[in-house]
């Protein structure tokens, strides 16, 4: 199961009512409902329950770049009546300042820790409008980072900034040895029928720990 912890109007989603995802959002007037209002850094879910978590937060703070509001008064009822896809609202009016906006970004990382399942991933969307990305990164102290991808898709971007996405799992949450352990076990047993063929090689798992296990 996948949460969308700031859903918006599910811009970046190709599915918009993808079977499998949880849609979050603390905003009412979005005009592409979440499935649950909330505020993400207290958030109405039992420990460890979801596999990946989508974190696409406000790069800013301040007034909303006035897309929203323009959107709300007039565009929502044309682009309405048309059937035409939503605008993306940044959600920068919710936060007053950037110490603001930090300290949210530090309490929701430690509310989807709690959720993400210790071997889940968290994926993490940020554009450098006002603080750049190592900033950010030094809230997500229990997290380590996996992979970065750079955004070129300027209807993924704000403007000519940089655009990211993390890839972050829990650094000591994660799988555990004895759980490797098994698993690899698991995978080195053959079906009985071939392991008493001469001709078919035992599978060697020791390449394979050694990788697994630069994660502990
Ligand atoms: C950058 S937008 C997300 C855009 C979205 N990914 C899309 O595809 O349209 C950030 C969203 O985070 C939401 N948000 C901000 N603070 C929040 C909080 N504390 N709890 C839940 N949602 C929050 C805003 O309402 C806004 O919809």
């Amino acid at each position: 199961m996948i949460l969308d912890a700031t859903a918006g109007n599910r811009v970046i989603w190709r599915l918009k009512n993808p079977p499998n995802v949880i849609f979050l959002d603390v905003e009412t007037r979005l005009p592409r409902k979440p499935d649950i209002y909330a505020d993400n850094r207290l958030m109405p879910f039992r420990n460890e329950v979801f596999d990946m978590i989508i974190f696409d937060p406000p790069f800013s703070w301040g007034e909303e770049f006035g897309v929203y509001n323009r959107y709300v008064n007039e565009k929502r009822r044309i682009e309405e009546s048309k059937g035409t896809k939503p605008f993306t609202y940044y959600g920068a009016d919710k936060y007053k300042s950037r110490g603001e906006l930090i300290s949210a970004i530090y309490k929701t990382q430690v509310e989807l820790s709690r959720v993400l399942k210790s071997d889940g991933v968290l994926m993490l969307k940020w554009g450098e409008v006002d603080i750049p990305l190592t900033n950010v990164l030094t809230v997500f102290q229990g997290w380590m980072e996996m992979m970065r991808l750079y955004i070129d898709d300027p209807s993924q971007t704000a403007g000519k900034t940089q655009t990211y996405w993390i890839l972050l799992c829990k650094k000591n949450g994660g799988i555990k040895q004895t759980d490797l352990t098994n698993m690899l076990s698991a995978m080195a047993s053959p079906p009985t029928a071939l392991s008493d063929s001469p001709s078919c090689p035992q599978p060697h798992p020791t390449p394979r720990q050694h990788q697994l296990f630069e994660y502990q």
